[in-house]
């Protein structure tokens, strides 16, 4: 069933618009940390222009000086709004939101909402590296609980893992990505009432990072983790920098459900203090004002995932990969390539194009790389050509 409400305003396709060149004029991560030679496809940035919306909020912000401190609920508010329309989820309750600077500070914080030093925290890799650099940052212990063969959450393998993050008495907890970061795993309903049901068996708290929620694939149905029968003592991270290609002006959003609210309620009101108040103008307009262009990127990005398909069945066969449901980043299967355990390295070296190394990602991450599809369809195929060079 889709229950994505679409627009068809007519919105150009936001990821055909720049060309290479107006690419390389940028000074982001993306563009700057190799040289000119190399074609970037790694860091989750976007090779789009902004919504207009957005540009709209953030310049007459600009204009008038309005360059403070954030205050008031007016993001959350978006927010609640577009989880009810896009979502079919009325239940994120303003008055149980908190505003954070970025969504991986925002799940530091929370993990220290419910647990202390030394305790363990438990990831599902392939997953997003920060997770492990963060975790092991705040002095916590991550604890792997890998994916299963087929892209989804081994519960069975969660359970195990649970049983041995609390046999010492500690407090524990689940740091879930949903959807998920690389593979573009989209959690279904029944996996995520499972994994509320073995958090609430073991006593482990989850904190959901649902940043890519918004860029889910047309006819796959995200579930908010705070809404599943169970969820209630979950907390969640939400945020319009993935799918809005925000994340140079930060800001995020926790969320708890009601039986978390007492938790969020003990967080410093200074953290509040360290999202960028252009960040949250600009997150605000893009839920209120930019849904047509998250749907033509959608369709933009469908249309890549499609294409990438192709390119890769055409010119690097061996390649296994399936398309994600969600997200704009594809897991690239490369072990049958020979290139060792990572591949992403050699495409860069003979191939001068840069994908994210698998390595990172933990358990399972070696032997593949991770592509950003979130560019032109011209570059896109120059990737997958300069890769095709490296392999030769
Ligand atoms: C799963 C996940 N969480 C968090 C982030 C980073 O978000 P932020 O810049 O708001 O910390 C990313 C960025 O790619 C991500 O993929």
């Amino acid at each position: 069933m889709n229950r994505i409400p679409r627009d068809t305003s007519g919105e150009p396709n936001p990821l055909a618009v720049l060309t290479l060149d107006d690419l390389r004029l940028r000074t982001s991560e993306k563009w700057r940390a190799y040289p000119a030679d190399v074609l970037p496809v790694w860091v989750a940035e976007m090779d789009v222009p902004l919504a207009e919306p957005v540009v709209r909020a953030v310049t007459e912000a600009l204009a008038i000086g309005d360059t403070g401190y954030a205050a008031g609920t007016a993001y959350a508010e978006a927010l609640a709004a577009f989880a009810e329309r896009r979502w079919d989820w009325g239940g994120l309750a303003v008055g149980r939101t908190a505003l954070v600077p970025d969504v991986m500070l925002g799940v530091v914080e929370m993990l220290k909402l419910v647990t202390g030093p030394g305790d363990p925290v438990v990831v599902s890799p392939p997953v997003y590296p920060p997770f492990y650099e963060f975790v092991a940052h705040m002095d916590r212990k991550v604890l792997e609980a890998p994916l299963g063969a087929d892209h989804r959450l081994d519960l069975a393998a969660l359970e195990e893992v649970f049983e041995s993050a609390v046999a010492h008495g500690g407090r524990a907890a689940y740091l879930l990505c949903s959807p998920q970061n690389p593979t573009g795993t989209v959690h279904t309903e029944g996996e995520l009432i499972a994994v509320a049901a073995l958090a609430d068996r073991y006593g482990v708290r989850v904190v959901a990072d649902e940043i890519h929620a918004p860029l889910v694939a047309a006819g796959v149905r995200f579930v908010p983790y705070l809404s599943v029968p169970g969820g209630e003592s979950g907390l969640s991270l939400m945020s319009a920098s993935k799918g809005w290609n925000l994340p140079g002006v930060k800001a995020a959003v926790a969320v708890a459900g009601p039986a978390a609210a007492a938790d969020l309620a003990r967080l410093p009101g200074e953290v509040a203090d360290g999202a960028s108040h252009l960040g949250v103008i600009a997150h605000t307009a893009a839920l209120r004002e930019g849904v047509a262009w998250l749907d033509a990127l959608l369709a933009g990005l469908d249309a890549n995932r499609r294409l990438l398909s192709g390119l890769l069945a055409e010119h690097l066969p061996s390649v296994s990969h399936r398309a994600g449901e969600a997200t704009y980043l594809a897991w690239l299967d490369c072990r049958a390539l020979g290139l060792g355990d990572d591949p992403a390295q050699v495409f860069l070296d003979r191939g001068r194009v840069a994908l994210s190394s698998g390595i990172p990602f933990g358990t399972g991450g070696a032997g593949h790389a991770r592509l950003n599809l979130a560019t032109s369809p011209d570059i896109l195929t120059e990737a997958v050509r300069r890769m095709r060079t490296a392999t030769a």
